[in-house]
């Protein structure tokens, strides 16, 4: 079993990761962190909650992360995922009990409890770790691993080498890939490959139940942005990785090497540096284990399958 915190900003593919995640068996999700990102804090925060209460899972409490990132400002992707995080849809508040902690004091509580077994699963900036871990710098010791979408080892989508969860906040992206932890990465080199078609996608949205309605409501805009990037109209689930690896990790491959941050680069600004094709390697231990690959029909039979049994 993977006893897991997620630390999120919902977020189209965010809310459906978080979808998956509810039906896995072998995760276990022990509490939210809601961090700003793809929307401001209190909008990922309010999106966390009403998700999880519109399908009745009030008892996974959510908690305030990060507000902004350690240095600079916030910048919002109000084109990807509209202005509120999920498409500009309105659903029902949840009524659970709003939590008074913040997430770094409920991610500790879980870690010590957890006795070494907690595993982060990081779907935003990485400012949640940093401030985790500037609070309580003997947090290395109780977590068993990050797990983490971002970075790119090729390319970028928020900048022509950068990936937008570490560009948000590469020095707490630093942090984290210095940190000791043995950190899972899922960069874009896999989450671009990791996409359903939009025939696929139709598939899902026409079993209406309440997921396939909910992911119709939230997906009506996002293709057309990724047609006009990428050129293709996908669905890119690039948040759904690192869960679904949790629940089925045969469906992606990865390697084992060390990836450094670049905080300050004037065109490398939040590029994540990785020594596995290179004949000079860092120094040290490897910190990481990088998945390039998936088996990407398995992959949409395996979403598919978790969001029809809704
Ligand atoms: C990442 O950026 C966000 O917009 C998505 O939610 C995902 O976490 C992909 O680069
Ligand atoms: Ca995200």
């Amino acid at each position: 079993m993977h006893h897991v915190f997620i630390s999120m900003d919902p977020g189209i593919d965010d809310a459906l990761a978080l979808l998956i995640a509810l039906k896995c068996k072998n995760i276990k999700i022990e509490g939210i962190s809601a961090s700003y990102g793809n929307a401001p804090l209190e909008d990922t925060f309010r999106n966390s909650r009403d998700i999880l209460s519109m399908f009745d899972r009030e008892d996974i409490k959510v908690y305030k992360g990060a507000k902004k990132p350690l240095v600079d400002q916030p910048r919002f992707p109000g084109d990807v995922h509209g202005k509120n995080g999920i498409n500009e849809l309105q659903i029902p508040s949840s009524k659970a009990p709003v939590e008074k902690k913040d997430s770094f004091d409920a991610i500790y509580s879980a870690a010590k409890r957890l006795k070494g077994e907690l595993e982060l699963v990081m779907l935003g900036p990485s400012t949640d770790f940093a401030l985790l871990y500037l609070r309580y710098p003997d947090i290395t010791k109780y977590i068993k691993k990050i797990y983490i979408m971002g970075g790119a080892l090729l390319g970028g989508n928020r900048s022509p080498q950068a990936e937008f969860n570490i560009f948000a906040d590469p020095v707490s992206s630093e942090m984290l890939f210095d940190s000791n932890i043995k950190i899972y990465m899922f960069p874009l080199d896999v989450t671009m490959s990791s996409f359903f078609t939009e025939e696929e996608l139709q598939e899902i949205i026409k079993t209406d139940n309440k997921a396939g309605r909910f992911i119709g409501d939230l997906t009506t805009n996002i293709m057309d942005f990724y047609l006009t990037h990428t050129g293709k109209k996908y669905f890119y689930f690039h948040d759904g990785c690192p869960l679904i690896y949790l629940e089925n990790p045969s469906l992606f491959k990865g390697y084992n090497c060390t990836v450094k941050v670049e905080s300050y680069g004037k065109l490398t600004y939040g590029k994540t540096i990785c020594d596995l094709d290179s004949d000079i390697k860092f120094a040290g231990k490897k910190n990481a284990k990088v998945f390039l690959q998936v088996k990407r029909e398995e992959f949409f039979s395996f979403c598919k399958d978790k969001f029809s049994s809704y």
